[in-house]
């Protein structure tokens, strides 16, 4: 289908194509770039790609939402557009050896953006995986998740860590990537047939590059800096009480990084032990550590996820960077379809993703 979207758009055959999922993370937020654990996995959702090689530099974009093809160049400076993404990739492969040229790019999506869903990781790491595989460059995809980032970080503008490129990079659909964000080391763990891990949109839209991402990175710089260290969700108890002079926001930011990293590793070891009952929990706690400590949820979404536990979830939370977008709940399959009328019932806004 995407082949054929792209003959359409560009005139000829492309030379490789193929899908990358998006993910919705368990738990674990905010840890990423803190030297935590994280719990993502990847989606049915995601975004196809099919990419002609050029003779010249040019950079030539066709998302089917748009009629117009956005036209780049390599060595282009990122202009806030949403083609940015892909110049930025096709600009880092040509770095990388792993491109000599310019490309066509052709891009479908069911992904709802802004949802914190990572879609914009699967843009990059799916095209950076194409381009690979066009020629015979031996690349991981650890590191196509690590150059992936480096894109959002250096071309964009969006200082996340990496957990969403190693998610969509690594993590097969049905297991769970359980990823200690500071060495990189990561094991997959199965999530249980008799759960679903439900995501629902709250009919909130973000964007990571809004800034309030980047203004909790900068509160947990100060903890950094003081505690003289990268991994402050490792940080022990006594340097926790050691920053008892520090503002009460920035002492609240290092109690939810502190505490989820904590979270998030009982919940790794619960999903092993099919524990739904804990996980969930793990899960709702979550979401309060963010509403209550890091500040990035928002009523509407409360509300949502209190409503998700009230009508029989084992546990539910807001996913992603924050301030919009989805909520994950962990939902028994025998109650899903009566669970997901009566959340939407109430929540006229929202809408079920998958
Ligand atoms: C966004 C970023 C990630 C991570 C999450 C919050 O998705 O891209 O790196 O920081 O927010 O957990």
């Amino acid at each position: 289908m995407i082949s054929a979207f792209f003959g359409d758009r560009f005139g000829y055959s492309p030379n490789i194509s193929g899908f990358t999922p998006g993910r919705v993370n368990l738990i674990g937020e905010h840890t990423d770039y803190n030297g935590g654990l994280v719990l993502p996995a990847a989606i049915p959702l995601g975004i196809s790609l099919a990419v002609g090689l050029r003779e010249d530099d040019q950079i030539r974009v066709s998302s089917a939402l748009y009629e117009h093809i956005y036209v780049g160049r390599i060595g282009d400076k990122a202009q806030s557009h949403w083609a940015d993404y892909v110049i930025g990739t096709i600009h880092k492969a040509n770095n990388l050896g792993l491109l000599s040229t310019g490309a066509d790019i052709a891009i479908q999506s069911d992904l709802p953006s802004g949802a914190g869903l990572s879609s914009s990781a699967a843009l990059t790491v799916g095209l950076l995986k194409l381009c690979r595989d066009l020629g015979s460059h031996p690349m991981s995809e650890l590191e196509i998740a690590k150059q992936a980032q480096t894109i959002e970080n250096e071309f964009i503008g969006v200082p996340c860590g990496i957990m969403d490129q190693m998610a969509v990079a690594l993590s097969p659909p049905g297991q769970a990537l359980s990823l200690d964000t500071f060495t990189l080391d990561f094991k997959l763990i199965e999530i249980p047939g008799n759960v679903h891990m439900a995501v629902i949109h709250s009919g909130i839209y973000r964007q990571l590059s809004e800034g309030r991402y980047k203004v909790r990175k900068e509160e947990c710089d100060i903890i950094k800096k003081r505690l003289g260290r990268q991994d402050i969700c490792r940080m022990t108890d006594t340097e926790y009480s050691n920053l008892s002079d520090l503002p009460a926001t920035i002492q609240n930011r290092a109690r939810h990084c502190w505490s989820e990293h904590r979270r998030t590793k009982s919940a790794s070891l619960a999903l092993k032990s099919n524990d739904m009952k804990l996980f969930g929990s793990l899960m709702t706690e979550s979401h309060q550590s963010m509403r209550d400590d890091f500040e990035i949820t928002l009523p509407e979404i409360d509300k949502l996820t209190e409503d998700a536990v009230k009508f029989g979830a084992y546990g539910a939370r807001m996913t992603g960077g924050g301030f919009g977008g989805c909520m994950v709940a962990c939902v028994d399959e025998t109650i899903l379809d009566e669970w997901k009328s009566r959340v939407l019932k109430q929540h006229p806004n929202a809408f079920y993703v998958c």
